[in-house]
């Protein structure tokens, strides 16, 4: 039977960005409370923030990261720095969420990685490594949570306010590029993402999974 998110207590990590965003209205729609705090509020790249979050809460039942902040080039001409910093938010922010949560049993934790893991890059590296990372760890915490069930769920492009910093011509030549390549024959929205995200959260069978919302990204010659 699916889990049902009648007054489920849910947190969504990054819940002001794209992805965060729709997948705290999926679970709302789904009839779930849903606490969105702000980056002020939880800091996933701050380990007294993440913490002092979890314990002035109790638990939820469904937790959520889609926060994020990473530095995209390739390995040759980023800083290592830049490098860490990206590691710090996206792995290591999941990674303290992870450790500080407290989720009923039948709960769950979805993480958002990213088909750069199957698929790299060449400008892309490090994106791929820290998503490769995520979706290991969810197989081992999946181990180490249970009952909790604990996937990922690995997007490819997605047409979010991630790609805001580009200028229109170039991010709408990237959209037209991709939408030509991948099999689905558009760019995704966030609403592709959440539906993936309700989907892991809510269905009993799944854990230690990453399911891939890429529009057949990660198959297209
Ligand atoms: N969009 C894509 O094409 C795509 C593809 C593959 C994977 N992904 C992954 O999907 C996830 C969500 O991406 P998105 O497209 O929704 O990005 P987005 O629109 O840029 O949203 C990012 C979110 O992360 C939050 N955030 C950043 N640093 C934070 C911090 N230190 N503490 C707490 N929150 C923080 C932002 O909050 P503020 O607004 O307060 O900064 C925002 O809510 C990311 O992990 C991204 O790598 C996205």
């Amino acid at each position: 039977m699916i889990v049902d998110l009648k007054n489920a207590r849910v947190l969504v990590v990054g819940a002001s960005g794209g992805i965060g965003s729709a997948t705290a209205d999926a679970f709302e729609a789904a009839g779930a409370r849903v606490e969105r705090p702000g980056h002020n509020a939880l800091d996933i790249t701050d380990d007294a923030s993440v913490e002092a979050f979890f314990a002035a809460r109790g638990p939820f039942d469904h937790v959520v990261v889609a926060a994020a902040r990473t530095r995209t080039g390739s390995v040759g001409t980023l800083a290592v720095a830049d490098a860490q910093a990206s590691m710090n938010s996206k792995f290591f922010g999941a990674y303290r969420v992870a450790r500080a949560a407290r989720i009923n049993d039948g709960g769950s934790l979805t993480l958002v990685s990213g088909f750069l893991s199957r698929r790299p890059s060449a400008s892309s590296v490090l994106q791929g490594a820290i998503n490769a990372g995520l979706e290991a760890l969810v197989r081992g915490l999946a181990l180490e949570r249970a009952p909790v069930r604990v996937n990922a769920v690995s997007p490819g492009l997605i047409d979010t306010p991630l790609h805001a910093g580009m200028t229109e011509a170039d991010r709408q030549a990237m959209f037209d590029r991709v939408a030509a390549h991948v099999p689905a024959r558009r760019v995704g929205k966030a609403e592709d993402v959440a539906h993936a995200i309700l989907f892991v959260s809510t269905n009993p069978f799944v854990t230690g999974s990453t399911v891939t919302v890429d529009g057949g990204g990660t198959i297209a010659a």
